[in-house]
């Protein structure tokens, strides 16, 4: 997409993401997460997209873990959350983050990436629902389809078992209406 850069945030992009979250999310509060994601030492890839100098969307991808499995098989990440500024949607912006998202963790090994999100709109991005990997808490029965995956690797060599979040997201209220 001409215009569009998409680049690893940086500390300088707070006021930003700041002024974003809100913007794009007004009956929630994920700045803290957020801001608890990108504390230095977090496994974390954040990503900016900044159209004509200003950030106009935002991806974060945590790496996780696969309870009880040996180091080598934890090569799962967890998207979220995703979020475009309302003047910028509908304009492809999402898709590029998740994109370019999905790039980068294929050159670290990462073999999935699982989310909890709309299917209407991550199953346009390759998403499809994920019943291997289960979520680090239950949800709702009007959310298994929320609950989906996108495989980097063959499938059939895809980790399963009970997904394991750092600690940002061990907040069951995180993962319920
Ligand atoms: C949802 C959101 C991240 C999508 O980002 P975006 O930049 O507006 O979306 P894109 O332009 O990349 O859309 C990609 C595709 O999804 C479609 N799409 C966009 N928003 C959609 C939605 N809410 N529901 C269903 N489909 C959607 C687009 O038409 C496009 O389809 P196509 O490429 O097949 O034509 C963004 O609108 C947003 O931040 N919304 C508010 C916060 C939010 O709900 N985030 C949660 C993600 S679970």
């Amino acid at each position: 997409m001409s215009g569009l850069v998409i680049r690893q945030s940086g500390p300088a992009d707070g006021s930003a993401l700041t002024a974003l979250y809100p913007a794009a999310f007004p009956e929630e509060n994920l700045l803290c997460v957020v801001a608890a994601l990108l504390e230095p030492g977090q496994p974390a890839l954040s990503l900016v997209a900044v159209r004509d100098g200003a950030v106009a969307g935002h991806v974060i991808f945590t790496a996780c873990e696969i309870e009880g499995s040996d180091d080598g098989d934890n090569k799962i990440a967890l998207l979220a959350p995703l979020a475009v500024a309302p003047a910028h949607q509908w304009k492809g912006i999402g898709r590029a983050l998740v994109e370019a998202g999905m790039e980068r963790l294929r050159d670290t090994q990462i073999a999935v990436v699982c989310v909890l999100g709309d299917p209407g709109y991550y199953g346009r991005l390759g998403f499809a629902p994920e019943t291997a990997i289960a979520p680090p808490y239950p949800l709702p029965a009007a959310w298994r389809d929320a609950w989906q995956s996108r495989t980097l690797i063959d499938k059939a060599q895809a980790p399963r078992g009970r997904l394991l979040v750092p600690f940002p997201w061990q907040d069951p209220a995180l993962w319920g209406p």
